[in-house]
């Protein structure tokens, strides 16, 4: 099997790299292709890799290029994971939201808006480069804001892309761990969008298990999303909602303290990975050491600003390990190339699971895998709250995909203006004057 990893000179990477090192099974990945559009951070990454399979028998070949067709040739597996414009452009998301008073984040809110205005025409580009060179290859797409880009990228790929992301997976495991259960065990009904999403139930051996943690107050108060919403809120919704809905539901909160905080997620990672592959340039760094050390440190800061606003504290020990995003796309990939039947919660189309929504709508609900590809189980349906919220966001994400296909100027305000944490539309017609002064690659926003 051959994987390619564009956006192979990602900090991420080593984590893919070390479940496939980990993976004995027959049908396993024994070639890696590196693609990115940067040489030096290929160089760097490359070197950790090398660092990660010293000793391992069969390691998987690990080849690195800045062809994009010679990349895709043969490719059974394509895993997605860019950042167009880098974390400068990240930085930039939420410095210009943040003046305006509104969230900067890079898949919720004004920030995210602007981060899938820039990326959606490369994705789609890359995808359409797929269907000419690999047509044959699975696509798992990593990139933010996943649920848009997947929904980009599935317009020419279909069913042939499929979006992962590692929140619902942990807070799945983290719920079952209170409960004294096996998460492999688990059944968990979470639907929604990418980060938009709420654990409604939670079954072991056919019982729903999640109201024994609603009406504990204590249980509830002990791990991150019981912090985070309090167990009040918890219980009065009858779900666990996803973490990034601390954005929507405490976002006054949440922006002041984005605003107050001596630097931005942004641009303290920013500063973090250019020191990390500064250092890499030395051929005298330990890379693996190096690169753990500083991937700790980005697990231990991650959403420290929502859990201040909250009071909750450090991050819980068994939340640091990694076992996210790889662990998803190594489960994902062995079903798809070996028909080892399983279950993941997964971004694909709609198709009929969530009747507010159309077809195409590419959501974030349980899937059965196959070597057919992802189905999508049916789930209960949406409460009103988040149909609300569910249905705003995906007008929000079409106006994106339509601004990204038409260079409309109006229809980029438009999906500013939709979005429910975005309080105007004279400030969405500042926030597209400000993204596009502040990013070369939004230039293409010139018609009317
Ligand atoms: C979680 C989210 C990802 C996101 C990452 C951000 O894993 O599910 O979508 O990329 O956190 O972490 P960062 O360290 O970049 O703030
Ligand atoms: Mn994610």
């Amino acid at each position: 099997m051959k994987l390619t990893i564009l956006g192979g000179g990602g900090f991420r990477v080593p984590l893919v790299y070390g479940a496939l090192l980990a993976d004995r099974a027959e049908g396993r990945v024994t070639a890696v292709t590196l693609y990115d559009t940067d040489a030096d951070r290929l160089t760097a990454v490359a070197r950790v890799l090398a660092d990660q399979a010293e000793g391992v028998p069969d390691a998987p070949t690990v080849l690195a290029t800045t062809e994009l067709d010679e990349a895709l040739r043969g490719a059974d597996f394509i895993f997605s994971a860019i950042r167009v414009g880098g974390l400068e452009g990240r930085a930039a998301d939420e410095r210009v939201a943040l003046d305006e008073g509104v969230l900067g984040q890079e898949t919720v809110g004004a920030g995210g808006i602007a981060y899938g205005l820039r990326t959606v025409p490369v994705a789609v580009a890359l995808a359409r480069r797929i269907a000419a060179v690999a047509p044959d290859a699975w696509v798992i797409n990593f990139t933010n804001p996943a649920g848009l880009v997947t929904e980009a990228m599935s317009r020419h790929l279909g069913d042939r892309v499929i979006g992962i992301c590692d929140s619902p997976v942990g807070l799945g495991r983290r719920i079952a761990r209170l409960l004294g259960a096996d998460p492999g065990r688990a059944w968990i009904d979470y639907a929604g969008l990418n980060h938009l999403g709420w654990v409604r139930g939670l079954y072991i051996d056919g019982r729903d298990e999640l109201p024994r943690l609603l009406a504990d107050p204590e249980l509830l108060g002990s791990f991150e999303e019981g912090k985070l919403f309090g167990a009040e809120l918890l219980r009065s919704l009858g779900a666990i909602p996803n973490e990034y809905l601390h954005y929507y539901y405490f976002n006054r909160e949440a922006v002041r303290a984005y605003q107050d905080a001596e630097q931005t997620r942004g641009a303290f990672l920013r500063d973090q990975q250019e020191g990390f592959y500064a250092r890499m340039r030395d051929p005298a760094t330990p890379a693996l050491t190096a690169w753990d050390r500083t991937r700790a440190e980005r697990e231990a800061t991650y959403m420290s600003e929502n859990r201040d606003v909250a009071g909750a504290g450090e991050r819980a020990e068994s939340d640091l390990e990694s076992g996210g995003y790889e662990q998803v796309a190594l489960a994902l990939m062995r079903a798809v190339a070996r028909n080892e039947r399983t279950s993941l919660i997964l971004n694909v189309r709609n198709r009929t699971t969530l009747s507010v929504l159309d077809a195409d709508a590419v959501i974030e609900v349980p899937c059965l895998v196959d070597a057919n590809g992802a189905h999508p189980v049916a789930v209960a349906p949406l409460p009103y709250h988040a149909v609300g919220l569910v249905t705003a966001v995906k007008a929000v994400e079409r106006a994106v995909l339509d601004a990204a296909a038409t260079g409309s100027r109006a229809t980029a305000v438009q999906a500013f203006a939709l979005h429910p944490l975005v309080d105007s539309v004279a400030v969405a017609r500042r926030l597209v004057d400000g993204y596009t002064k502040a990013h070369p690659g939004l230039a293409y926003l010139n018609r009317a």
